[in-house]
């Protein structure tokens, strides 16, 4: 990442602020920040939508949806949904409310401000949760996770997309805050947690170039029955 950060007035950002960005976008940064987000992690949102099987009526919830990019993608899968939102970044649900205006007066998509350890919806509301580059930031893991399976129905399902700690080990800003797992480490919280793991995929991305480097991230999704 090369741009310049009004905050610290230097040519490169210090991988703290970026990594406090990832976290949470916040002021002048966050809509840059989000725009690498869409890009970096398209392919594991691809990953994610072709693992996510969705039924007529399926009532979804997307944790951590940053801009908002590709809640329209999800609904070219199925039209009929409805699909629910939460992040805890103003910033982030302005954009994605901008991004998505047609959605939201058509009633299929609402975006809510909160954080995933007290989710604003009612006991079993959800047949689906889904969070994409967010578990990172979960510190108590279990108070998230217990949230989640309050809020799905019986038999729901959860999907955790992330990209694996051999992946993000490259990135300098990951030794500010992040909490990494390797597959088998996640795997073992979400079973802690009492979710059954249902499927495991696994994708090399594309490669991407940043800062002259060429790299290749790998995604995952677990899949986890509550
Ligand atoms: C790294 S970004 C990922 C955004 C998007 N899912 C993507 O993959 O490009 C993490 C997002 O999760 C949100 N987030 C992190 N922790 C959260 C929490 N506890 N509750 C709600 N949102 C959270 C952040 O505000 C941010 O928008």
């Amino acid at each position: 990442m090369k741009e310049n950060t009004p905050q610290q007035n230097v040519t490169e950002p210090d991988p703290k602020f970026i990594a406090q960005q990832l976290r949470k976008p916040s002021g002048n940064f966050a809509l840059n920040v989000g725009q690498k987000m869409n890009l970096v992690n398209k392919p594991l949102y691809d990953l994610t939508y072709d693992v996510i099987e969705l039924d007529e009526n399926d009532h979804i919830l997307e944790i951590g949806f940053g801009t908002g990019k590709f809640f329209g993608k999800l609904f070219d899968l199925n039209s009929k949904i409805k699909v629910r939102g939460l992040d805890y970044s103003e910033k982030m649900v302005e954009a994605a409310s901008k991004a998505n205006e047609d959605l939201i007066s058509n009633g299929k998509l609402d975006l809510k401000l909160g954080n995933s350890n007290s989710i604003p919806f009612e006991d079993q509301t959800f047949e689906k949760v889904f969070c994409n580059m967010v578990i990172y930031f979960w510190d108590e893991p279990e108070d998230h996770l217990n949230e989640i399976r309050r809020v799905l129905k019986p038999g729901g399902l959860f999907y955790s997309g992330h990209r694996t700690r051999e992946s993000m080990m490259v990135f300098p800003f990951v030794e500010h805050g992040f909490n990494l797992y390797s597959i088998q480490e996640w795997k073992e919280i979400l079973n802690e947690n009492e979710f059954t793991i249902q499927q495991i995929h696994k994708r090399f991305d594309p490669q991407i170039e940043i800062d002259d480097n060429k790299l290749q991230l790998e995604s995952c999704c677990i899949l986890a029955g509550k």
